[in-house]
């Protein structure tokens, strides 16, 4: 894991110098690798670092903010780190200090600027309470948790958000039109957020109710908590976005733009990056991580799909033709099934103890979304069929671990996609 990510950390700001990137701020993922990796990656590549909360051992380890000039325009730039997910005492000692203060001290330091941008790596809903510090507006970059929007979104007086997903799917490209006498920046409303919050209260209603029904096994339970934790900070995260946008209508800002395009798609291949990845990739497979044994310890309780066809021939014949099925294909010809941050949900059983751990544990039958992804681990009842060991009709919150409304873009529509997936047709309704 520690070796994936290393040999990410240095594809990605690799391929960040080749496009000319003017500041960059790392996170606690990067942190994790310990600073010494992060700063000799950094400067290998002359990337420059901001960070302006962050101390290692009491110091220091990047400069807080730098200005960069374009065509004129002065760009300011400073980085930020959540403190609670530096944590305290993190690797080499390095912790995040609180945001309000630091990046008060280093906008003091930056002097005038005709844009100020503000690299955040902190959870998307932390962003509007950089208010106070930001009298003059800014425009704040989140790139923590794979936020991704299509507008710049006011989320405080003069402050826009802007975030481009994670994934490496999309470059989000922001326009400014300088407005004269105008302070801080206007942003657009989203119509997707009045959508997507109505569609996470509903979820998260469905959850609590489960909850309060009881009797839950543990497993349940616990999936049906994280769900309620997850949807109530999305929630917040959106109120909070809508009502700022609300109250930010009115005074003279800048204006942005915002447009975010694929890179698969919309972008022509750069020949140079491309072959960074290729070679990347490569990588992937490769070293501590894949040498790691594939055995299970006979810990696996999990039969895969093949193991049920002799006796439902016709649900596998149906689910054959889903794109369950070649859920791990889909990451083979994207070459990134053996990386830890898609495996997981591409495969059968992995968000479960008694499933594989790693992407070096799916061999064929557990490829895919299986049987056993929705009917929970079979071995016993393919011993043994019964169906008190095997789960008969799975529910909502089973199909949104996978389906989260992150990595899927929030398309999961359970009254749409349950009929996709459920084997028979619906009975015809009576006359
Ligand atoms: C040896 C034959 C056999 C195999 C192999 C088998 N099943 Fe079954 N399955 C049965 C039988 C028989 C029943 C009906 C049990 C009953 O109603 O008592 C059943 C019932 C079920 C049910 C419905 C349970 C219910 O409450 O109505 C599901 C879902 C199911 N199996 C899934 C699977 C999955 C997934 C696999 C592969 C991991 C699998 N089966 C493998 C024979 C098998
Ligand atoms: C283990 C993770 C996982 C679980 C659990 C899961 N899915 Fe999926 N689902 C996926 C993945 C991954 C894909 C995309 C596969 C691909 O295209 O490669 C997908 C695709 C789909 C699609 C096809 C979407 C399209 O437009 O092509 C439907 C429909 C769907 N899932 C419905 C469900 C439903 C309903 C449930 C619960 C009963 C469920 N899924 C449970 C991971 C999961
Ligand atoms: C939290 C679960 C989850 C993780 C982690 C995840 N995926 Fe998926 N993925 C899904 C689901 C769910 C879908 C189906 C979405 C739909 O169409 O509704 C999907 C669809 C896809 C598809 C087919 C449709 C498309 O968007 O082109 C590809 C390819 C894909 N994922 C690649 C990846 C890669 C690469 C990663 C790792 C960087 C990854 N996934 C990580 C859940 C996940
Ligand atoms: C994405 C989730 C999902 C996957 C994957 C899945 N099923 Fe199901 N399965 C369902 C749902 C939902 C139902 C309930 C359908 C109903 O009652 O209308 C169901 C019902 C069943 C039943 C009960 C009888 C029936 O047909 O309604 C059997 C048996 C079964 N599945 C077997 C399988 C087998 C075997 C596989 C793999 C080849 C499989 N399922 C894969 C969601 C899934």
């Amino acid at each position: 894991m520690v070796e994936q990510h290393r040999k990410k950390l240095d594809l990605q700001l690799q391929s960040f110098a080749l496009a000319g990137i003017d500041a960059w701020t790392p996170g606690e993922g990067d942190l994790a690798l310990g600073l010494a990796a992060v700063r000799e990656t950094a400067a290998r590549h002359q990337v420059p670092v901001v960070a302006a909360n962050l101390r290692c051992q009491g110091q220091a380890p990047f400069p807080a903010a730098r200005v960069a000039e374009r065509g004129g325009v002065r760009v300011g730039f400073v980085g930020l780190i959540d403190p609670a997910l530096l944590g305290a005492g993190g690797a080499d000692g390095c912790v995040a200090e609180p945001v309000l203060p630091a990046l008060g001290q280093a906008l003091a330091a930056l002097g005038p600027v005709d844009a100020l941008v503000v690299l955040s790596h902190q959870e998307g809903s932390a962003d509007a309470a950089l208010a106070p510090a930001l009298p003059q507006g800014a425009l704040v970059v989140n790139g923590h948790g794979g936020l991704s929007h299509d507008a710049a979104l006011s989320v405080g007086p003069g402050m826009v958000q802007l975030a481009a997903g994670s994934r490496g799917k999309a470059l989000g490209l922001a326009e400014i039109t300088f407005t004269a006498g105008g302070q801080g920046f206007q942003g657009q409303a989203s119509e997707g957020d009045q959508k997507r919050l109505a569609r996470f209260q509903e979820r998260l209603a469905k959850a609590r109710e489960e909850l309060a029904a009881g009797a839950l096994d543990p497993t349940a339970q616990a999936r049906a908590e994280r769900q309620v934790a997850f949807y109530e900070r999305e929630i917040a995260t959106l109120q909070a976005r809508l009502d700022a946008a609300a109250a930010a209508a009115g005074a003279a800002r800048h204006d942005v733009a915002v447009r975010l395009l694929d890179l698969g798609k919309e972008l022509p291949e750069h020949p140079e990056t491309l072959a960074l990845v290729e070679a990347t990739k490569a990588l992937l497979g490769k070293g501590p991580d894949g040498a790691l044994a594939a055995a299970d310890g006979g810990k696996i309780a999990y039969a895969g799909s093949p193991a049920c066809q002799a006796c439902h021939p016709a649900e596998t014949t149906q689910w054959q033709a889903t794109a369950h099925a070649t859920a791990w294909k889909s990451l083979v010809d994207d070459g990134r099934h053996l990386d830890q941050a898609c495996w997981r949900c591409h495969a059968t059983g992995a968000f479960d103890e008694a499933g594989p751990q790693h992407p070096m544990q799916v061999g064929p039958p557990l490829q895919g979304v299986g049987c056993e992804s929705c009917h929970g681990p079979g071995k016993d009842h393919v011993a043994a069929p019964t169906a008190a060991n095997i789960l008969r009709d799975p529910p909502e919150l089973l199909c949104t671990t996978c389906h989260d409304g992150v990595q899927d873009e929030g398309r999961f529509d359970w009254e749409r996609y349950r009929p996709m997936v459920a084997h028979r047709a619906a009975a015809p309704s009576p006359p």
